[in-house]
């Protein structure tokens, strides 16, 4: 068993089941990432909650982390009413934001990638797709975010699924980034246009050979009999296509990019005064940054 916290915790896991923070039930406060560097109130946590040194040198992203060795696992709150984390991060700035958006994407997406390098955080461009059919019935969904600049966000996925199917009749669409254990989230509201096919076909070849065939196998979100239906187009696809061989890009698959229109950062904050900062776009191309109450 490796460190704990001198105080009573709550003390939260990953997927290996390694303590990844340290949930402070005596007041309720949660020891989370702070927005931008800020070494003296770093220091001053660092102080009650010692962390093992960060991995990579990058002190702003020095979180109250606990990495025990493998312990068992407390008990779970299986009341939603009763689970309650509270958040004590440091702020987020107006004065500290980048002009565009985009940038500021990337500062936050940086630090979630290194949060999951800590073990934070799995899957960091994990992000929801919010979409709506022609009638305002939405539906969301996850998918992994593949690339990012100042045009928008990418992901990949099956063009006569559901979600493409949607955005085919109602080009908005919603994302959101759940950075939870850094108490953030980031929302994005856009507009979503296919990816030409050469971008499309330059990511399919950096797929794994399986995930390539598993594009031509899957017919998603349409009903089937049976996991053996897929189980049988996935084996007759590797039988024509086998390791080392080229898949073709199917014509039915490839992205989307979601150009923004805003952008929400959510920095979780002591007493639920949590900052909320959006970026919106204006008819000039620029960006206003308005604050939102939490
Ligand atoms: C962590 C995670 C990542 C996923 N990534 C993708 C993805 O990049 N593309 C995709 O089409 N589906 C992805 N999925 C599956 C989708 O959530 C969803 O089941 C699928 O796209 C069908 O959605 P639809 O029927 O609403 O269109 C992912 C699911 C999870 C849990």
């Amino acid at each position: 068993m490796g460190r704990v916290c001198g105080t009573q915790c709550h003390r939260v896991t990953n997927h290996t089941h390694r303590v990844v923070a340290c949930i402070r039930q005596d007041d309720g406060v949660t020891d989370r990432f702070p927005d931008e560097p800020a070494p003296e109130s770093a220091a001053g946590r660092a102080s009650e909650h010692p962390a093992e040194p960060a991995a990579a040198a990058e002190p702003e992203l020095e979180p109250i982390v606990e990495r025990a060795a493998e312990g068992p696992i407390e008990a779970p709150v299986s009341d939603p009413a009763e689970m309650r984390a509270h958040y004590r991060a440091e702020g987020l700035d107006e004065s500290s934001l980048a002009a565009h958006p985009m940038d500021q994407f990337a500062r936050w997406f940086h630090q979630a990638a290194q949060a999951a390098v800590q073990g934070m955080i799995y899957e960091p461009n994990a992000m929801i797709v919010s979409t709506a059919d022609a009638d305002g019935h939405p539906s969301s969904r996850t998918v992994l975010l593949k690339q990012y600049d100042e045009h928008g966000f990418v992901f990949y996925t099956n063009y006569d699924s559901r979600k493409a199917r949607e955005l085919a009749v109602n080009p908005h669409a919603a994302l959101l980034f759940p950075w939870h254990p850094m108490a953030r989230q980031v929302i994005v509201t856009g507009t979503a246009r296919r990816t030409g096919r050469d971008e499309t076909a330059a990511y399919f070849r950096t797929r794994p050979h399986g995930s390539q065939l598993g594009a031509w196998a899957s017919a998603q979100s349409s009903v089937i009999r049976s996991r053996t239906e897929l189980d049988v187009a996935y084996d007759e696809l590797s039988t024509r296509y086998p390791a080392g061989t080229q898949v073709p890009v199917p014509p039915h698959w490839g992205g989307f990019r979601i150009a923004p229109e805003t952008v929400e950062f959510w920095q979780g904050r002591e007493n639920r005064l949590h900052d909320r900062l959006r970026y919106v776009a204006e008819p000039d191309g620029t960006w206003r940054v308005e604050r939102l109450s939490p």
